[in-house]
């Protein structure tokens, strides 16, 4: 008996920006973004491509492909730390766009883990409410957090939506377990301001504005180590060994971070699904996109046992494993 998955969508912007577009902003090269990245390419939205509005997309494809309508989904909880507004919460948006009129809707912010977060969510509600349908959906906009001027950063990050849709099956499909966590004593290796407190007694001394600001090193060393930790503790708590994983889905930061990553753990190259290269850190949508990707190309099988595993800010971490 599991959480199944019966659908999966993505929907990325028009528009593509390059490391030879960048280099006319800040400065850098295309062969130094590739070398330390492994990105080239990223998606940055335009007009009608606003956080919600592409997650609406991802979930359509979704829908689509599950053979279901809005009508059928009874809650939407959606993965983004990049909503157009604070209030109200993007899944709200989300539920307006496709006029899902009977489910009722929440965000997740655990920045680029979310949607392994929201999955979570989405699992155990349904293991409750075993009638039900979920639309789960990591969409970011994180274009319109990127400080432009900041080489450090503006290479790394890219827009997107990925959606799947979740219903509780009496098989041994499904979601296997999940194991999650955060720390939040490190929150100043990664993070991004709100805009200025209306509040002056709650005015943060020094805010730069609704960027994204990292100490990229650090970040790099944490997220090898607790996605090393996370996929290595789940496998023990699961009596499941590593040879088992038939398809890796990896949170697409940076190509260096999933190359330690794959050869920390001792997984097969060829078992890990890797598009970073086009999309670049789509943070909280960049697992779901992959798992779309790696669905249409044909790399899941009915039966596979999927692994998938997130790091972000927070610091957030965690490993899922799904058996497709
Ligand atoms: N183009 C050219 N040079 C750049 C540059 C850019 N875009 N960004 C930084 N540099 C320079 C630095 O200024 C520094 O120059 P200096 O030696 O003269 O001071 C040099 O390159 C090395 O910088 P450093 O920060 O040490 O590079 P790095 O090898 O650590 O790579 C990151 C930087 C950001 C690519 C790397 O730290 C990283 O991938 N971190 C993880 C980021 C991440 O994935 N975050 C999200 C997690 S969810």
């Amino acid at each position: 008996m599991g959480v199944v998955i019966l659908g999966t969508g993505s929907c990325l912007p028009e528009k593509i920006i390059s490391n030879h577009d960048l280099e006319k902003r800040v400065e850098t090269s295309d062969e130094w973004i590739v070398s330390r990245t492994g990105i080239s390419t990223r998606r940055i939205s335009g007009k009608g491509e606003e956080t919600y509005k592409i997650a609406a997309s991802a979930a359509r494809n979704a829908l689509d492909v599950a053979e279901l309508t809005a009508d059928d989904i009874d809650l939407i909880i959606v993965a983004t730390m990049s909503s157009h507004m604070l209030m109200p919460s993007c899944a709200c948006f989300v539920q307006k766009e496709l006029g899902a009129d009977k489910a009722f809707a929440y965000d997740v912010n655990a920045a680029c883990s979310g949607f392994l977060f929201a999955l979570d969510c989405g699992d155990k509600y349904l293991r409750v409410e075993n009638n039900k349908k979920v639309l789960v959906i990591g969409t970011e906009t994180l274009s319109s957090r990127t400080n432009w001027q900041d080489r450090n950063t503006c290479i790394l990050f890219g827009d997107g939506a990925g959606a799947v849709v979740l219903e509780y099956q009496d098989n041994n499909r499904g979601v296997v377990a999940s194991n999650l966590f955060s720390d939040g004593r490190l929150w100043n290796l990664l993070y991004m301001h709100t805009a200025p407190s209306c509040n002056p007694a709650l005015a943060e001394e020094d805010n730069p504005g609704a960027h994204i600001l990292m100490e990229g090193k650090e970040v790099f060393k944490y997220a090898v180590k607790a996605m090393e930790g996370a996929v290595r503790d789940l496998l023990t708590s699961e009596q499941i060994e590593l040879e088992a994983i038939d398809v890796m889905i990896p949170h697409q930061a940076n190509i260096r971070i999933l190359n330690k990553l794959v050869s920390r753990l001792g997984i097969e190259q060829e078992k890990v699904f890797i598009n970073v290269h086009k999309y670049g850190n789509t943070s909280a949508a960049s697992v779901p996109i992959a798992l779309d990707e790696a669905k249409r190309e044909g790399w899941l099988k009915r039966g596979d046992l999927l692994l998938v595993c997130s790091f972000g800010g927070g610091f957030t971490w965690g490993a899922s494993l799904i058996r497709w």
